[in-house]
């Protein structure tokens, strides 16, 4: 272990350091041997007033403790005056916490000007006073610290606090430029956004709360981000409760609307807006160089409309949308199609819809996807200028995210995640979700290769890319081999694959072939159901992801064997012909979801199996004896919404305003004073008492709409009067 962080010979300006936070900084910094200066103005918390006892009394505790501490009791307005603190008592300045902070609540409409003014004046035109002053000996000394205490509020908004939040993120921007600027001289400046309980938080968390969310679990954080040994610059950080996170921005893809042909207008922003804020693939720019890099390489483009399309242009480039409607019947047929045979007793549950546990096979995933490649949207992409009658089908990687419905019209929404340079040909990378409604079933990525068209100054490889994996060289776990019929592609091609390659002899000769050849993604349905039967059982839900190169043509009528190795939950697997002993799947792997694991979301949500049901039909029976009681006590209607996997299955209102008390079930037409939204687990939990309700609020298990500060209630409401 390395040593314990040291501050000796350091000096630490604590601002607002008379209470709260701040003072938990400067007695955990004097302890590691800094120098402190202690500064508190000792005002109230709406910045009214003056006493030097706060930070007189701090730095009494560090002495006390045999630390070093002066005190400064200048408002952080005036900041000189508190680094000329520093360097009279210290002689220099190493590390600045901006923390002085006070509050003026009020809803927008009602802020005043002086609301404002105070608001800013004390933290961010403080924090620039106070870190100004000390900018220079920083730089001097190449060394310096600087912390900037935003919040929450400033983050993500919050009611009744325009003019803080307001301040507050200045103050992250004011940070954002100390970092670009300290850099080179070693002043490094981060923001924290902090929630610990103290004399601010008091009149907005409930008491139990405040106490528990000490101003100690904030300061580790602070005094590493101050270490001479933390090259941490420009982060910002949510901190409490012994917790801490780094944020960052995010952006969409977003759309370019301009063409050199073509001007921008509202409309097209308007049809474009759903794609302009969806999140898919989304960056992080991390500096303005990399947000002004795209604006660039806009221009660029826009500029280079006039210039001969480049096979790289296609890159990100989406395909229109496709829908994909289907019953049992196509099911069947595909499960036929790949080699499904009633003579194999657990085979009937893939053909035959009114079997018990009618399933679908995952690899039928590809069948709703493909269309995306084959309806010839592909030729229209720009720069996709590739001859089509050269494309091969090189790779297939599929993942299915929930076992496919027996029924049902599936979306399809496929873009050109890359296009590679191979030299002796292109590979495009064909990315395609899948979706019902708005649920993402699953995603395939077709490679395609296409002959000839490489030497266009692509890249090689690609972090897009699903890659192969190679077979372990040891001798295979299991070996399946299975015919394939004479009709073999013919009845495959009726799953919607119709080139003629597969079923003309003439147009097969054209391209080389002796006969007509099976279709890649038979042979992969093949391979799909071999490792699904050997490894899981058939269960369907365990299947999670499927990856294969096509190496060589499958004739209809050769037999197909499967080797398997069982590595984890991977089972890697190479196909060959077993006449010829030509390899013609390689490099192949499916996943399986381990044994224990129940796929996400199968579980069917079922009203009558709510815990929560027990819970209320119990609240119901006290309150017949016992309402009247707590209606004087509560004054409240509070309204539950239960929820399971994301949706609303159930309401139930407790109504404790006009006596003697009900409890109605399901919808509630009368007005409550708060909205309690909880997942039926959570609500469980919370009524056990393994986590109160204050905690499961923060940690946004529980949300609340309405009067919130009823939440105070919640706690003797439920653990009174809902036991078990
Ligand atoms: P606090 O009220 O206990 O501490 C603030 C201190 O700043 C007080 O001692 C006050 O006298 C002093 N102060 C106010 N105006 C000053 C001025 N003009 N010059 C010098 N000192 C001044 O509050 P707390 O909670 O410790 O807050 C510390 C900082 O953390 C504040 O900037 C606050 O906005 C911020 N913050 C706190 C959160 C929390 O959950 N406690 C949440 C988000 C931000």
């Amino acid at each position: 272990m390395s040593a314990p962080l040291s501050f000796d010979g350091k000096v630490v300006l604590v601002t607002g350091a008379g209470g709260g936070l701040g003072r938990e900084y400067a007695l955990a910094f004097a302890e590691r041997g800094a120098a402190v200066v202690v500064n508190d103005l000792g005002g109230d918390i709406k910045g009214g007033g003056k006493s030097s006892a706060a930070a007189d009394k701090v730095v009494e505790e560090i002495k006390a403790k045999g630390g070093k501490a002066v005190a400064n009791y200048d408002s952080v307005e005036e900041g000189e005056k508190l680094i000329q603190s520093a360097l009279e008592a210290f002689g220099r300045i190493d590390v600045v916490i901006n923390n002085a902070g006070i509050l003026r609540d009020r809803s927008f409409g009602r802020t005043s000007d002086l609301d404002w003014d105070l608001i800013h004046r004390v933290h961010l035109r403080g924090s620039f006073q106070v870190t100004r002053a000390a900018w220079d000996h920083m730089k001097k000394q190449k060394f310096g610290r600087i912390i900037m205490t935003s919040s929450a509020a400033g983050i993500y908004g919050n009611f009744g606090q325009a003019n803080y939040s307001a301040a507050k993120l200045g103050m992250l921007g004011l940070a954002n430029t100390l970092a670009i600027e300290g850099h080179k001289y070693n002043i490094h400046c981060n923001t924290i956004a902090p929630t610990a309980g103290s004399r601010l938080t008091e009149t907005v968390m409930p008491p139990d709360l405040v106490a528990s969310l000490k101003a100690e679990y904030v300061a580790p954080l602070v005094m590493w981000l101050c270490h001479s040994d933390c090259q941490e610059n420009g982060g910002l950080f949510e901190v409490g409760a012994g917790w801490i996170g780094k944020l960052r921005w995010e952006r969409t893809q977003g759309v370019i609307l301009r063409r050199a042909t073509q001007v921008m207008s509202p409309e097209s922003v308007r049809d474009k807006w759903e794609e302009i804020c969806d999140f898919t693939d989304a960056t992080k720019p991390a500096n303005i160089q990399e947000s002004l890099q795209t604006l660039v390489d806009v221009l660029s483009r826009v500029e280079s409309d006039t210039r001969e399309p480049s096979p790289m242009d296609a890159i990100g480039q989406k395909l229109p949308e496709m829908t994909f409607s289907y019953s049992h019947i196509e099911c069947i047929l595909y499960a036929l199609g790949v080699g499904m045979s009633t003579k194999e007793p657990d085979h009937l549950k893939f053909l035959y819809e009114n079997h018990a546990d009618f399933s679908v096979l995952p690899s039928f995933a590809v069948i709703p996807a493909q269309a995306s490649m084959m309806s010839g949207e592909l030729a229209s992409v720009p720069g996709f200028n590739f001859d089509m009658t050269r494309l091969l089908h090189g790779e297939q990687y599929l993942e299915v995210f929930k076992p496919l419905p027996a029924s049902g019209t599936l979306t399809s929404r496929a873009s050109i995640a890359d296009v590679l340079d191979k030299g002796s040909g292109a590979v495009v990378l064909l990315d395609v979700h899948t979706y019902r409604e708005e649920e993402l079933l699953c995603y395939n990525q077709f490679s395609l290769f296409i002959v000839g068209a490489g030497g266009f100054g692509g890249r090689r490889t690609s972090d897009k890319a699903k890659s192969t994996v190679d077979a372990p060289s040891r001798t295979p776990d299991a070996v399946v081999t299975d015919e394939t019929s004479s009709n073999q592609a013919a009845l495959y091609r009726l799953s919607g694959d119709w080139n003629p390659l597969h079923i003309d002899p003439d147009f097969a000769a054209m391209g080389g072939f002796k006969a007509p050849i099976l279709h890649g993604l038979c042979s992969f349905g093949f391979a799909a159901r071999h490792v699904l039967k050997h490894f899981a059982d058939n269960d369907v839900s365990r299947f999670k992801a499927i990856k294969v190169r096509f190496v060589k043509p499958v004739l209809p009528g050769q037999s197909l064997q499967t080797e398997m190795w069982k590595e984890g939950d991977r089972i890697h697997l190479q196909c060959k012909v077993k006449e010829t002993g030509a390899v013609v799947l390689a490099g192949a792997y499916v996943d399986l979801h381990g044994a224990a694991e129940v796929a996400p979301g199968t579980a069917p949500v079922e009203a009558e199996e709510l815990q929560s049901d027990l819970v209320f039909a119990e609240i119901g029976r006290r309150l017949e004896t016992m309402g009247a009681e707590l209606v004087k006590k509560v004054k409240a209607v509070f309204l539950w919404e239960i929820t399971k996997e994301g949706q609303t299955v159930s309401q139930w209102a407790i109504d404790l305003k006009s006596p003697p008390g009900a409890l109605v079930k399901g919808p509630y037409s009368g007005k409550a004073d708060v909205t309690i939204t909880i997942s039926d687990q959570d609500f469980m939990e919370v009524v056990q008492g393994k986590i109160n309700p204050q905690k499961a609020f923060f940690e946004g298990k529980l949300k609340m709409k309405g009067n919130i500060m009823l939440s105070q209630k919640l706690d003797s409401l439920l653990k009174d009067h809902a036991k078990l």
